[in-house]
């Protein structure tokens, strides 16, 4: 709640699932905002608790494993570690990064279920779901697909139609098939345990809407209004599934059944955290219990009401536990205008990014805070990155400390110069100075965090411009003293820019702290004029960002339209067959090889190309729609697949008589039908 004073920290960041690696959409929902908002606590010197782990159970992981022929204990093994090293390359500082399979995590959950059952809050229920009788299993909504009813995609899952967003039930959908067998799955009776979650409804309301009404982030509350205030009301939520991969639900009666990936995953946090405080040989209990601690759940919004609704109400029914006291929800990211998207590989991927870009995790870190998507989608783009990089990083950070340091080692031989009589800019400076901690910390507490980085700019900004105003590469001419003013503030401007820029750019303010000599600074010292003391050295300047040339970025942009492209290729599924025909209506065809002999594209048409071919029954002429994709050389004197019966029709004022036959391929592109040697021409085909 607003302006309570918390003697410790618990923030958490989503558990990811452990399906795939990471991508820019992940660091930028809620991994970059809980790695500023916790280093800055830790500045602060305050008790904090950051934990994470992967989300190893769900359908995600099992359709992974089916697809690639591998257990799902394997998949989540893979992606676990890579994942962790992702987190670990970028800086995102965890106290502890866990995983959903870990024994204590299925003690947790499992307590926790059991609990809730010996209270008796669940409903037990029997429904009807889809079975899939070859595989011998009840399909979980992922594992079904199907037309949607209400778009008439082909492909829409059993929960939701990806293509007009509707959320969906599997019953709901026409012509299902099951992902597994490919055939048609049948209803079957099966019990499950159901949170009655409209028993919640009037605490939520309170909780939510009255209590936290004026701290919580408008896109959250939104959210929660809508779900709290539906006309039908909460929905009663199955907390387990049929499924063998995942936790097995604790109570008599539910073999065969695990927990629903969505009820045990956030209770990962409190594993994590019970992990975490073994390992350091303290008590977990506070960190979850007591009423001084301050709770926050970074996420993004897909996850709202599972953080805002279900796990409160978990939480609550439990018992002893703090509920969170913010749940700052990012909206998503966007690439290039497009959706991100794991299956189309339409991604930027960290542990490729780490390749291309070595040692400029930073310049990611700043792009995607400084167009961070905390109120609405953003879009990332290469074009903004190689901006936000030359524009602000390289010409106003990077050149301002650069400046400071080069010129102390020209002037003062790399020591720090004296403080002499201030001037009227000086002062100017100096209390500028002293008030930008305050500002970025207040963005920081309220989780704005590109408007707090947007003050880390100015102050860089600031630097540079009393740079430019004192020119002290003119001054040391007549009067060094003043240059060594100059120096002084300017170094300490540095100094302070590190501090405070350290939550946002940790790399950065590393290599900073290193060349000023610098170490173990708080934030409570942000804003003060002798970080850097007289007469100290300091070190060479290291060159902090660099330029990104155009060809780096047009090479990234290039890369992604091939991954989906071939993405495309792998995937795209065969046209449906026709209706069936009888052996007289092939009959009537006349397809026969023909060679070609001329080519001429066709004034005033992109697309048409006159062809004159060989039939052995005479010459021909024919208009083919293929001058998108062949130039007339490719054509010439190549024996190709011609219907010859066909009906001529004129096109542009000429007689096309017949029709050249092609493959078209996944991405559109046409391909030429030839027998494998060398045929007489007019041989038919049959
Ligand atoms: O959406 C996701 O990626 C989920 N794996 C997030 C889980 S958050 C928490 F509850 F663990
Ligand atoms: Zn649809």
């Amino acid at each position: 709640m607003k302006n309570k004073a918390f003697k410790r920290y618990t923030v958490t960041s989503a558990l990811p699932y452990a399906n795939g690696p990471l991508h820019i959409g992940h660091l930028a929902g809620c991994y970059i905002p809980s790695d500023i908002y916790v280093r800055y606590l830790r500045s602060r010197e305050r008790d904090v608790a950051y934990v994470c782990g992967s989300d190893e159970h769900g359908v995600a992981i099992t359709i992974k494993a089916k697809k690639e022929g591998v257990s799902p204990q394997e998949v989540v093994d893979r992606y676990h570690e890579m994942m962790k090293e992702s987190f670990r390359e970028f800086g995102i500082s965890f106290d502890h990064y866990s995983r959903t399979s870990a024994k204590i995590h299925h003690e947790t959950a499992s307590e926790f279920f059991k609990d809730l059952y010996q209270k008796g809050e669940f409903l037990e229920q029997t429904t009807q779901q889809y079975f899939d009788e070859e595989a011998g299993q009840f399909l979980a909504d992922r594992y079904i697909e199907g037309t949607c009813p209400k778009c008439g995609h082909d492909g829409a899952y059993g929960d939701q139609c990806e293509k007009c967003g509707s959320s969906l039930s599997p019953t709901e959908l026409i012509n299902p098939k099951s992902k597994l067998s490919g055939s048609t799955p049948v209803l079957k009776e099966t019990k499950h345990w159901f949170l009655d979650l409209a028993r919640y409804t009037e605490f939520l309301k309170n909780w939510i809407l009255v209590d936290h009404a004026s701290d919580w982030k408008n896109n959250v509350l939104g959210q929660c209004r809508s779900w709290l205030e539906a006309g039908d009301g909460l929905q009663a939520r199955s907390m387990t599934r049929d499924m063998d991969w995942g936790i097995p639900v604790p109570v008599e009666g539910a073999e065969g059944k695990v927990l629903y990936v969505w009820f045990d995953a956030p209770i990962g946090y409190i594993s994590s955290t019970k992990e975490w405080a073994a390992e350091k040989g303290i008590d977990w209990e506070p960190y979850w219990k007591d009423e001084d601690t301050k709770l926050v759940h970074f996420i993004g919004k897909d996850n709202i009401v599972f953080h805002c609704i279900i796990f409160p109400a978990i939480l609550k029914t439990h018992g002893g536990y703090v509920l969170p006291d913010n749940v700052p929800a990012n909206e998503f990211l966007n690439l290039e205008g497009d959706k991100i998207s794991t299956s189309r590989n339409w991604a930027v991927w960290l542990h490729e990014y780490l390749q291309d870009f070595p040692g400029k995790q930073d310049v990611l870190r700043y792009v995607l805070t400084a167009n961070a998507p905390e109120t609405k989608d953003n879009d990332f783009t290469w074009k903004d990155f190689q901006s936000r990089n030359n524009s602000e990083l390289v010409a106003i950070f990077g050149n301002f400390v650069n400046r400071a340091v080069v010129l102390t080692h020209k002037f003062f031989e790399g020591k720090v110069p004296a403080l002499g009589q201030l001037e009227q800019i000086d002062k100017g400076v100096l209390e500028e100075m002293a008030a930008f901690p305050e500002k970025i910390a207040s963005s920081i507490e309220r989780y704005r965090f590109r408007e707090a980085l947007s003050f880390v700019m100015d102050f860089a900004r600031m630097g540079n411009k009393y740079l430019a105003d004192t020119e002290p590469w003119k001054a040391i001419k007549t009067d060094p003293e003043r240059t060594g003013t100059v120096l002084n503030i300017a170094l300490n401007i540095a100094a302070n820019l590190a501090l405070v820029a350290e939550p946002f750019l940790p790399f950065t303010a590393g290599k900073m702290y290193g060349m000023l000599g610098l170490e173990g600074l708080r934030w409570e010292k942000a804003g003060s004029a002798d970080l850097l003391k007289s007469g100290i050295s300091i070190q060479q300047a290291t060159l902090l960002f660099d330029k990104i040339e155009d060809q780096v970025v047009e090479a990234q942009v290039n890369k992604l339209l091939e991954a989906k492209k071939k993405n495309e290729m792998e995937n795209a599924q065969a046209a449906p067959m026709k209706d069936i025909i009888t052996y007289d209506d092939f009959a009537k065809l006349d397809m026969r090889v023909v060679k070609v002999l001329t080519v001429e594209p066709m004034p005033k048409s992109k697309k048409l190309l006159k062809l004159t071919v060989d039939t052995g029954l005479g010459q021909r002429t024919v208009l083919s729609g293929v001058a998108e994709h062949f130039k007339p050389e490719e054509l010439i004197g190549k024996q190709v697949v011609m219907l010859i019966n066909l009906a001529p029709r004129k096109m542009m004022g000429i007689d096309s008589e017949g029709m050249i036959l092609m493959a078209e391929d996944r991405d559109g592109s046409l391909k030429l039908l030839q027998p494998h040697q060398t045929v007489f021409n007019g041989a038919t085909i049959s």
